[in-house]
């Protein structure tokens, strides 16, 4: 936030900046949700909704999973929350218990560290480096003590790795055997270059007290300011989601919930927006690796390229200021993500136009060759 506050700053005093540090699309949302948001506006009352979500966006949801993976969900398991980070305060609460330890990847997404605190519970660092591919596994769950549960996301941020669906099933099963309730973001679903993600709803084996399953329609969908996410709860915890989300929210923004209607079927403009994102994570990579980084984790989905600075700095956020106020090009200091190592790390966020990304490859190839003498 330090860096997008500099950033900001330096652009309201008229100097060009290139934002590599937001994750979000660089697009708005589909024509299709952009049309039924007029639709809406003008035949709708724009009231309070079920707090679950209406009706026929649960069932558009369920009907994702079966067209997406094959799997048979009910509504009644789907609920529409405020983003997939209100998702994570009534996941948090609905499954733990105060001073509970929760697993969860260094690196990894900063809010799901800071919630969990702000819950009176105990987030457990799991350091993850690039022999674990940057993801949690059963081996390293087994030091980490006791735990009530696990966050996972695949595809990561900052990281942009996958879990493999066998490496997938793996944990689900670790989990369930130790009641450990695991907690998968499936935030970044849709974007993915390599393989087509899994979700953990597919390992829930009728369990009772599976698998809680978060998503959103910020990314894939390109819906970050529409505020609308979704979760899949199993049965044990339906009743309490439903009962705190009819508190903390009293319904997701129904606006939002009515211009989602047709988003499943707007893949084709979506999956415009993911080749883009390839193209531009594959300018970035040939960019750095010419001007001497060459270690990244394995950006495989999402629009992050998570980058080893070693060599240049021991103190990524200076690195980062300095970058920006002699360059203009915005990147995230990787101690956001990881309080451990990040201090060597930053992340380039790719989501914006080509053009952007180009402007910024040309700038750094001519900054970066000279970074590590400053
Ligand atoms: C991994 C991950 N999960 C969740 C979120 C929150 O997204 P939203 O609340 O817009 O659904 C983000 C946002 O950057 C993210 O990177």
């Amino acid at each position: 936030m330090d860096v997008l506050r500099a950033a900001n700053e330096r652009e309201a005093q008229g100097h060009s900046v290139i934002h590599l540090e937001v994750g979000q699309p660089g697009t708005p949302a589909p024509a299709a949700v952009l049309d039924a948001a007029r639709r809406a506006l003008a035949a709708d009352r724009i009231g309070y909704t079920d707090a679950l979500g209406i009706a026929p966006l649960r069932e558009a949801i369920a009907g994702h999973y079966r067209d997406r993976y094959g799997i048979t969900t009910e509504p009644a398991e789907i609920v529409v929350t405020t983003g997939s980070s209100a998702a994570f305060q009534l996941a948090f609460l609905a499954a733990f218990e105060p001073g509970d330890r929760v697993a969860l990847a260094a690196p990894g997404y900063p809010a799901y560290r800071n919630i969990l605190s702000a819950l009176g519970l105990e987030p457990v660092l799991i350091e993850v480096g690039e022999n674990a591919h940057y993801q949690p596994n059963p081996e390293l769950l087994a030091e980490a003590g006791d735990l009530a549960g696990l966050i996972v996301a695949s595809p990561a941020n900052p990281t942009g790795t996958m879990i493999g669906a066998a490496e997938l099933a793996r944990l689900a099963a670790y989990c369930r055997d130790r009641d450990i309730r695991l907690v998968s973001d499936e935030i970044y679903h849709g974007i993915t270059y390599e393989t087509a993600p899994q979700t953990a709803r597919a390992f829930s084996l009728g369990d009772r007290s599976g698998p809680i399953v978060i998503n959103s329609f910020s990314k894939y969908y390109s819906m970050t300011g529409w505020r609308l996410g979704w979760m899949v709860v199993p049965p044990d915890l339906a009743r309490s989601v439903e009962c705190l989300a009819q508190n903390f929210y009293i319904s997701p923004p129904a606006l939002s919930q009515l211009a989602a209607l047709p988003v499943f079927g707007c893949r084709v403009e979506l999956d415009g927006h993911v080749a883009r994102y390839r193209a531009n994570r594959d300018m970035l990579i040939a960019t750095l690796r010419e001007a001497g980084l060459s270690r990244f984790a394995p950006a495989e989905g999402a629009f992050y390229l998570y980058a080893d600075v070693s060599a240049l700095t021991q103190d990524s956020s200076a690195f980062c200021r300095q970058l920006l106020a002699e360059t203009g090009v915005a990147v995230t200091p990787g101690r956001d993500f990881d309080p451990i190592h990040g201090d060597s790390w930053i992340r380039f966020s790719f989501a914006g136009s080509t053009a952007d990304i180009e402007e910024a490859c040309h700038r750094l190839s001519d900054w970066l060759p000279s970074a590590g003498q400053k």
